[in-house]
């Protein structure tokens, strides 16, 4: 699908997107590209980054693949030191990388809990800490917006509960809050923004293959407000209108972008039966006089 927005709004920055190389880190990705931006993905997985970075060059994007792990802090350091070698400078930190399962908590070992918690919510602050140096000196572009920023990809899990998710849910919450955190204190010490971005299902992810086999999927249909699977285009216009200038006023908000799911319940009565049903409790009420005299009525 085509972007609403003009081809040049990230021109001159450089973007590095953690989790680059699949799914929603790599629409990100190509879209940052498309719009201008030099773009560094990091990943565990050699052969998925040279995919991904032919991908993007075949479009004529500067891109690099660097491995790297987000749990390991000297990875971390390494890949955002190439990332300024190799471009000169750092504008954008995307945090995509993520890890989740689907498991019922008297199935999930602490170390597991613990691995989720170790790659979203420690990796996350890992590279925003690695980052800031960088940072601090980049994100000098044009344009009005001239502080750096920070896009913390997390989820809608734990607004409400969400079942078999425990160890995701608690890693996106701080998530959220550390993106808060940061947008206080980098923002007002380093004019540096930190937003977030809550996608629901997706379609065409690694994370809906893994969290949502095909049934699932149809069985939410009937409830959901916009009556579709969400595209990773969604998520990265979303990203882009946070990462241009459009977005320079925008600092501590995590955006969700989920056609309304996640405030969504099945139906429990029909529409027909809901009005002849609140006539009948309507008409019972006016005749009671206790509750409602009809002189105020
Ligand atoms: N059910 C229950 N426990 C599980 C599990 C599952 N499906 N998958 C992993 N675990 C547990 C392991 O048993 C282990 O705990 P233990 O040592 O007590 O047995 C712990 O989690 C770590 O597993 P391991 O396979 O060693 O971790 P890893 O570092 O190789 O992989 C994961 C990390 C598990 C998060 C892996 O799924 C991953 O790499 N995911 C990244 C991609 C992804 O999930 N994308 C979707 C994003 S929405």
């Amino acid at each position: 699908m085509e972007s609403p927005f003009k081809a040049d709004i990230l021109k001159g920055k450089v973007a590095l997107v953690t989790g680059g190389g699949s799914g929603i880190g790599l629409e990100i990705s190509t879209q940052f590209g498309r719009h201008g931006a030099a773009v560094a993905i990091m990943g565990r997985r050699r052969q998925v980054l040279d995919a991904a970075v032919a991908a993007l060059r075949s479009e004529g994007i500067r891109a690099i693949g660097l491995e790297g792990d987000v749990r390991k802090q000297e990875d971390a350091a390494r890949v955002l030191e190439e990332t300024t070698t190799h471009f000169g400078k750092l504008d954008i930190l995307v945090n995509g990388a993520a890890g989740n399962f689907l498991v019922s908590p008297e199935d999930l070992s602490p170390n597991g809990f613990r691995t989720v918690i170790d790659i979203d919510s420690v990796g996350t602050f890992t590279m925003c800490h690695e980052a800031l140096k960088h940072l601090k000196k980049g994100g000098r572009g044009e344009g009005p917006s001239t502080g750096g920023l920070i896009l913390n990809i997390s989820a809608t899990l734990h607004y409400t509960a969400a079942w078999y998710q425990i160890h995701a849910s608690a890693a996106k919450a701080a998530v959220d809050s550390i993106t808060r955190s940061l947008a206080l204190e980098w923002g007002t010490d380093y004019d540096i923004r930190v937003n977030g971005i809550a996608p629901g299902p997706i379609g065409d992810t690694p994370g809906m293959r893994k969290l949502a086999p095909g049934e699932m999927q149809s069985k939410s249909r009937e409830y959901r407000p916009l009556y579709k699977l969400g595209e990773r285009w969604d998520i990265a216009m979303a990203a882009l209108y946070l990462a241009s200038d459009a977005g320079k006023y925008i600092n501590g908000t995590t955006m969700v972008v989920d056609g309304g799911l996640w405030l969504s319940h099945p139906r429990h009565i029909g529409k027909e039966e809901v009005k002849k049903l609140s006539k009948v409790v309507e008409m019972k009420s006016r005749k009671s006089p206790v509750a409602f005299p009809a002189s105020k009525l």
